[in-house]
């Protein structure tokens, strides 16, 4: 196992560890030792505090518990290098705690603990990509990879990190099955127990009660355990929660890059449709006028699947480069399905055979993915069969399953890699492999599908989709995604009623990928008749503002911003001073200085100055939706809608378009006229829309569209500035390549 990075490591930290670990060891069985650690393992003040505090960069700290050698972090298989340069750039905030305030203890079971205070009131959110909630205060989440199931913190991607209210973040960097009780059990001598009420108190005690009795008062921390020898702990801090998931991010490396191609409209074919079958569902795009840019393959494409081979199913695509190349000649991108386990019949079987687990997933071998071995022999084949004939990137299903659909946890692994911690990054290794391996190396970007992820996984350029289908929570995954650098697609597969299939499809076109994954049931875009015209008006608006979600995908890049985002993460809005809370964040003093908290999870940021209200589920024609401080604007018509307040919008009202709402301000650069395919949104002219009547920019970001020259300064930035008079002003900086037209028009939205 390779760990880059060395553990910090504390003398007094060792030293308590040493202590308690040589009694436990020598005196397991007599009374006396238990006895006296039940003194030190129950009290505040016999917990040791996290002293040794290592600081990378500004606002982020970093401090190790135990013996981290051994241990997997995620930081370890993260895409990019930490971006400390940047992370300088961005102030440099206190440390969120005080001195001494984070403990820990090593109980005689093996468990690891730490303690993070919480104040009365503070929230908590994120831990991965939760799809019931953005708000996690006072629950217990095991965080275990899994599919998903509601609540309890199993999930694709159960990433243990929060960010609070307050404007700190907490990240638990281990690759262990973790379990975190947030504001819930109260330690005996904890300094901020709540007061004990009596629940029945006689008529004339109730009025001196000090408040109502709670079954469960809220707790004052939140403590988190591990089982393993090490538990690494990184602070973030920030003015905004947005700055705490910036450097979170940025942390991790930075946000990904998806090539242009990816952010067009995806289509997956039938599992059992030969080479012919797949030309003549592309030729139905065309033939019907439908944007489409990607068409991804299901199992059927190999020799054998479930377990897989990745070779070519020569019945169903006898000539596979000329296949791959007939698409590519009309833009169309390639997309391979595929599980990672490996079936006796592939040809890498026997050399990965000695580099797998103890155990098989779906009767494949289950290969360490850890060892390079291992990564170079899957690379090397995906290399020689797919790469080289035009693949664009893959599917990897099935790295999420535990249980019944994993290994056990007391599998084996050949690099010494416990099985709890293969689980925990499965698909984490699986993206670094085909990212850093295989692509990266090549040169040539990929934008591709995961069903798990987990820690420090913002720069890789995959997307997580989930075999759960309700419509409501794949809205909140957009949210709770943005959270902790995680993409995520609320795919489209089948609906019982045009209106929701034009729901699902609203939500899927305002995401990180407009993916249709309706392989089994068949149905196409254009199925449902009532709607039709409305889809395609929907897609066609996706491909036009594909200038402006691009651009937003670089800052994602460049600064950590996430393009699509939760409300929690929009602070203060610069237009309305009345209602924003402003001034440096303080726990006591201005605990909201980043203003309002909108905790809506049925509404989302789409790029920097849209926000999204799709209408779902029982809202499918009619939904409240709550504007927040600052001027709001209707993204067709550019009226105003309102400002801090809640309104309702119906489908009939909006001609069956999406609930859109602008930023005032906001400067928002789309293609003149849609295109079916991204390629020919290369060199198109913009129209840059301007709303409000305020002055407000955009930096609209170019470079090749499909490599990795970007990172060598090969690109450039077209600044877009319109004044309060709707008067513009353009500003180029940067070497690289013109990508999108001229600016035809600079349009004022709101008259
Ligand atoms: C599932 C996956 C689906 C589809 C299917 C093919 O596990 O989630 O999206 O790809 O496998 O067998």
């Amino acid at each position: 196992m390779s760990n880059t990075h060395t553990p910090l490591k504390s003398t007094a930290i060792f030293a308590a560890l040493l202590s308690i670990s040589i009694t436990h060891n020598t005196q397991a069985n007599e009374p006396q030792f238990i006895q006296s650690t039940m003194k030190q393992a129950t009290t505040i003040d016999t917990l040791t505090s996290v002293s040794d505090w290592n600081h990378p960069a500004n606002g982020v700290w970093i401090a190790a518990i135990g013996d981290m050698s051994n241990e997997l972090r995620y930081t370890d298989l993260a895409a990019e290098a930490p971006r400390i340069d940047r992370l300088n750039t961005l102030g440099d905030p206190d440390f969120p705690f005080d001195t001494d305030a984070i403990k820990y203890s090593v109980n005689p079971d093996g468990r690891l603990m730490i303690r993070i205070p919480c104040a009365a009131g503070e929230k908590l959110y994120g831990y991965g990509l939760q799809l019931d909630k953005v708000n996690q205060t006072s629950r217990v989440l095991t965080l275990n990879m899994d599919h998903w199931g509601t609540g309890g913190g199993r999930t694709h991607a159960p990433v243990p990190f929060y960010v609070s209210s307050k404007g700190y973040g907490v990240f638990f960097n281990t690759a262990r099955f973790l379990k975190v009780y947030n504001q819930i059990s109260n330690r005996k001598d904890a300094p901020n127990r709540p007061p004990e009420v009596d629940r029945n108190p006689p008529a004339d005690e109730v009025a001196s009660q000090p408040g109502p009795w709670q079954a469960n008062p809220m707790g004052d921390s939140v403590e988190a355990a591990i089982s393993g020898s090490g538990l690494e702990v990184i602070l973030f801090a920030g003015d905004s929660m947005l700055e705490v998931v910036q450097r979170y991010n940025l942390y991790s490396g930075g946000g990904a890059l998806p090539p242009l191609w990816g952010l067009g409209f995806w289509h997956r074919v039938h599992a059992h449709h030969s080479a012919e079958q797949v030309e003549a569902e592309v030729a139905e795009y065309t033939d019907k006028n439908f944007p489409l840019d990607v068409i991804g393959l299901e199992p059927g494409w190999m020799t054998k699947s479930y377990p897989c081979t990745f070779e070519w199913q020569t019945k169903r695509f006898p000539d596979p480069q000329a296949f791959t190349q007939g698409l590519l000649d009309q833009g169309i991108r390639l997309n391979l399905w595929e599980n990672p386990f490996i079936s006796e019949n592939a040809k890498l079987y026997d050399a990965m055979y000695p580099l797998s687990g103890s155990h098989t997933v779906w009767l494949g071998i289950a290969p360490d993915y850890t060892l390079p071995e291992a990564r170079k022999l899957l690379t090397d084949q995906h290399d020689q069969d797919h790469i080289s004939i035009g693949i664009s990137g893959y599917k990897m299903d099935e790295v999420d399953g535990y249980d019944r659909w994993l290994w056990p946890d007391h599998a084996t692994f050949p690099s010494g890699n416990s099985a709890e911690a293969l689980r925990q990054t499965y698909g984490l290794l699986l993206q670094k492999t085909l990212y850093q391996d295989l692509f990266k190396k090549q040169n040539q970007r990929t934008y591709s599908l995961v069903r798990a992820s987990n820690g420090a996984a913002s720069g890789y350029p995959f997307v997580i989709y989930s075999d759960s289908y309700d419509h409501e929570q794949y809205i909140t995954g957009l949210s709770t995604a943005s959270l902790c650098g995680i993409l995520w697609t609320p795919e489209i597969r089948s609906a019982g009623s045009a209106r929701e299939w034009l729901n699902r499809m609203q939500t899927v076109c305002f995401s990180p990928m407009a993916n249709l994954n309706a392989w089994a049931s068949g149905t196409k875009p254009w199925d449902f008749p009532e709607v039709t015209d409305a889809v395609r008006e929907l897609i066609e608006l996706r491909m036009r503002l594909l200038p402006y979600f691009y651009s937003a995908f670089a800052q994602y890049n460049r600064d950590g911003i996430p393009p699509v985002r939760a409300m929690i993460l929009e602070g203060g809005f610069s237009n309305d001073d009345q209602t924003v809370i402003e001034g440096k964040l303080d726990s006591e003093t201005n605990p909201y200085a980043t203003g309002q908290i909108i905790e809506k999870n049925d509404q989302f940021m789409f790029g920097p100055s849209i926000m999204v209200a799709p209408f779902y589920g029982e809202h499918a024609t009619e939904r409240s939706v709550l504007l927040p401080a600052g001027n709001w604007y209707d993204f067709y018509s550019g009226e105003l809608v309102g400002n801090n307040t809640r309104i309702t919008v119906t489908a009939e009202q909006l001609k069956d378009r999406t609930p859109l709402f602008v930023k005032e301000g906001a400067v928002i650069p789309m293609l003149s006229k849609a295109v079916v395919n991204s390629r020919d949104a290369q060199g198109h002219d913009l129209v840059v829309r301007h709303y409000g009547n305020t002055a407000g920019s955009f930096e609209l970001y170019e470079d090749d569209t499909t490599t990795f020259d970007y990172q060598r300064g090969a690109s450039r930035i077209r600044s877009i500035s319109v004044d309060a008079n709707g008067q513009s002003r353009m500003q180029t900086e940067g070497n690289g390549p013109a990508l999108f037209g001229e600016i035809a028009e600079v349009r004022q939205m709101t008259k």
